[in-house]
């Protein structure tokens, strides 16, 4: 999107409280790499969220906790955010996000490598939102079908992942990744998925058969 349509839409719809522009903030202040979620697009996972009354929510990529508190947000008081990160020391700002915004009690922050922790987790998530290293696309890709409820929501980040969705030159294993987890959703017969052009592109799909 346009960056002056984008600063529109971020004006009238996702206009951050203190203790996201606080958390944002901390991600410049501890160095961590500049690649959380832009406004506009955590108001899109929120909207999709309450659209469905999800209460059950899994993050693969917690980074600093940014889009975990638009997501935690969209969950009533008994809802749970579990969300996966493998960097020590993301995990533990993340945590001290979600303690900022007081949604310890509704957030679980999984400290591992997203491979191995996936595995122990329950299936009948209502939505699951990946946002991490992109080699393993593909393998993320069926483990969020293998852990969504039927009428669950698959969200995913980077799905043009600045243009190498399209770049048939670029071979390295992240943009290989990216296109995989794109062509895995789009011929699934278990899923009606398309991509919205916000930010760096936001894949949505809704599992429709198991
Ligand atoms: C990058 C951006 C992301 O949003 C992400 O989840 C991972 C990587 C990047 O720009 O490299
Ligand atoms: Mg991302």
């Amino acid at each position: 999107m346009e960056e002056q349509l984008q600063l529109y839409v971020t004006e009238l719809f996702a206009v951050e409280d203190p203790i996201l522009a606080a958390i944002r903030a901390r991600h410049v202040a501890e160095n961590l790499p500049p690649i959380h979620i832009s406004p506009d697009e955590g108001k899109l996972l929120h909207v999709l969220l309450r659209a469905i009354e999800a209460t059950t929510v899994l993050e693969v990529g917690s980074l600093g906790g940014y889009s975990g508190v638009w997501i935690a947000r969209a969950l009533p008081p008994h809802g749970r955010l579990t969300t996966i990160e493998k960097d020590p020391r993301h995990a533990s700002l993340a945590r001290r996000a979600f303690s900022e915004a007081g949604l310890s009690n509704r957030v679980r922050v999984v400290e591992g490598a997203a491979l191995d922790v996936l595995p122990t987790l329950a299936p009948g998530f209502d939505a699951v939102f990946v946002d991490a290293d992109k080699e393993p696309l593909a393998q993320y890709y069926e483990w969020s079908m293998r852990l969504l409820r039927p009428g669950g929501l698959l969200l995913c980040d980077n799905s043009f992942f600045h243009g190498a969705a399209v770049d048939a030159a670029d071979v390295t294993p992240a943009a290989q990744g990216v296109r995989a987890f794109n062509k895995l959703a789009a011929a699934d017969p278990r899923l009606v998925a398309t991509i919205v052009p916000v930010r760096d592109g936001l894949l949505v799909g809704l599992k429709v058969g198991e």
